[in-house]
């Protein structure tokens, strides 16, 4: 890749952490979130243009508390710390950190006192967003603090000479809404960063890098149909066109028409290669009986991988085992990055205890071919845009997220061809209301569970006794957390009546209000 400017971000366990990764990337600065005790030789390798250093759930007097290595301080490089990060660099450098007593949460006020290259054109005061126990109680030799908060008179510090400067808040959240300028006056005219990561300088980037890597060798990927598989497709497609062959595998949990859209998509319109294997009967058998849901995704993990080796083999004809398939060298993945940014494993740091369960098609592990993921640098709203680059539909690029083990984690209970059809039928109701009313690409989820359980009801003169079906509508920044949407009542209203009057088998219809957590977004 060529050199960008770079902005390095030492992840101290903040749940915050890829916020901030992200903020720098939207000024068009690429962010590299790296773990928080990376050697400064490694750091002064990468050549980056500043460092960031991140919140975390620690004090810095704790027993295990994550340090940086100390050199970092002597890089010359400028340095910002946010919330814990600004405790480390005032602790490293000289300072002194206490418990605050008070906790400091929530919305604040800050106050400049002093002008500061952080805060050109922002004004005297500023809506900021706090989270921190410990506070700072005396500045390292050299610094001096430029603005406080009602609870922190060192809310924001600063040694101009060596480019430090600390934030007790922070910039990153949506709560303190100037803090992208902030930001961006900290990447461009403290770090000197000029704004050159664009998603088209990545695509020609990364698609001359994939043709040097692969050379006239065969590519094959496994395509879902979501966002990620499908960007990974157009984007190998672009790079070296028909040496790619794309495996999809309808497992016979999908949605309405969804095996369909894929193959008009890739095989009709992007005229890429195709391997369309319908599994569905495979899968059913062997879910039939089974209730329990994590058995429910085991099978059918398990079963992808089956599926997809037996199509590798007989695509180029031969009985090799275990994809080692000698026309294949390389197996293409839409892996992203925050599945490769390693999480601090600290305790109290959420984003490294919601570890995601489900990564989808999992490949055995004693697989011979080469990875190829060329997203792994991409978060998913880049990816998104990347998509939208190489003329893929709004549908599948902005499409919601749907869990690898389909339509079978919602139907709670056993998975019958019936019980699929009676979902499908009600959930092409939700998506299809959400649409007309503008909601579909607002929100993070939408779409219908099938309960097994019955219930009382009546139509026309007679007495009814079906299955219920829960709609659940979810707003999220990433999965992690989830609110449910408080959508118009007439709306709500139109899914209820179409789903119990048009899907035979339900005839009652209720909402998920339950955020996450306690809940999960998924039934199972
Ligand atoms: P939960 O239900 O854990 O879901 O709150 C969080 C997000 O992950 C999706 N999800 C999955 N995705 N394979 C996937 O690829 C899975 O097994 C799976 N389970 C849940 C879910 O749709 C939501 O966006």
């Amino acid at each position: 890749m060529a050199a960008h400017s770079r902005v390095v971000i030492l992840d101290f366990g903040s749940q915050y952490t890829q916020v901030i990764a992200r903020r720098v990337r939207e000024c068009q600065v690429y962010s590299q979130i790296l773990p928080h005790d990376t050697p400064a030789a490694e750091i002064a390798a990468l050549n980056p243009k500043g460092i960031i250093l991140s919140g975390g759930p620690s004090s810095v007097y704790a027993k295990k508390a994550p340090h940086p290595d100390r050199a970092i301080f002597s890089l010359g490089l400028p340095v910002l710390g946010i919330c814990y990060g600004v405790q480390l660099m005032a602790h490293f450098l000289g300072g002194k950190v206490e418990h605050g007593g008070k906790r400091e949460y929530g919305h604040g006020q800050l106050r400049l006192t002093h002008k500061c290259a952080l805060f050109d054109g922002l004004g005297k005061t500023m809506d900021v967003w706090n989270s921190h126990g410990d506070k700072l109680t005396k500045l390292p030799k050299g610094f001096r603090a430029i603005g406080r908060t009602d609870n922190s008179e060192y809310a924001v510090i600063e040694e101009p000479k060596r480019r430090f400067y600390g934030l007790q808040f922070h910039p990153e959240v949506v709560h303190t809404p100037r803090g992208k300028e902030l930001l961006e006056n900290f990447v461009y005219e403290i770090c000197g960063a000029a704004p050159d990561w664009t998603m088209g300088s990545f695509i020609e980037e990364t698609c001359a890098g994939i043709r040097e890597k692969v050379g006239s060798d065969h590519v094959i990927l496994g395509l879902s149909g979501g966002v990620d598989s499908s960007v990974a497709a157009a984007l190998l497609h672009k790079a070296v066109g028909d040496q790619l062959t794309c495996v999809f595998v309808n497992n016979g949990l999908l949605r309405e028409n969804e095996a369909e859209n894929v193959q008009r998509v890739f095989g009709e319109h992007f005229k890429i290669k195709l391997k369309y294997v319908d599994a569905s009967d495979r899968f059913l058998k062997k879910l039939k009986g089974v209730t329990d849901p994590e058995k429910k995704r085991k099978i059918i993990g398990n079963e992808f991988v089956y599926v997809f080796d037996d199509a590798v083999k007989s695509l180029a004809g031969n009985s090799k085992s275990k994809i080692q398939n000698p026309k294949f060298k390389w197996l293409a993945q839409g892996t992203l990055y925050p599945d490769v940014i390693e999480s601090v494993a600290i305790a109290g740091n959420p984003a490294a205890l919601i570890k995601s369960h489900h990564n989808v098609g999992g490949l055995p592990k004693n697989m011979k071919l080469k990875l190829l993921e060329p997203l792994r640098e991409l978060f998913k709203d880049e990816v998104r845009e990347v998509g939208a680059q190489l003329g893929l539909p709004r549908e599948i690029v902005q499409r919601q997220p749907f869990p690898g083990p389909g339509l079978a984690v919602r139907i709670l209970g056993e998975i019958t061809p019936e019980r699929l059809r009676v979902l499908r039928e009600a959930d092409t109701i939700v998506v299809s209301e959400m649409k007309a009313a503008d909601w579909y690409y607002k929100v993070w989820q939408s779409f219908a569970v099938l309960l097994p359980v019955k219930s009382v009801g009546v139509m026309g003169d007679e007495r009814t006794y079906e299955d219920t079906c829960a709609v659940r509508v979810v707003e999220s920044q990433d999965g992690m957390t989830a609110d449910w949407v408080r959508l118009p009542y007439d709306l709500l209203a139109r899914i209820s009546s179409r789903i119990v009057n048009e899907v035979k088998g339900i005839n009652r219809c209720v909402y998920d209000i339950t955020s996450k957590p306690p809940g999960t977004i998924e039934w199972e």
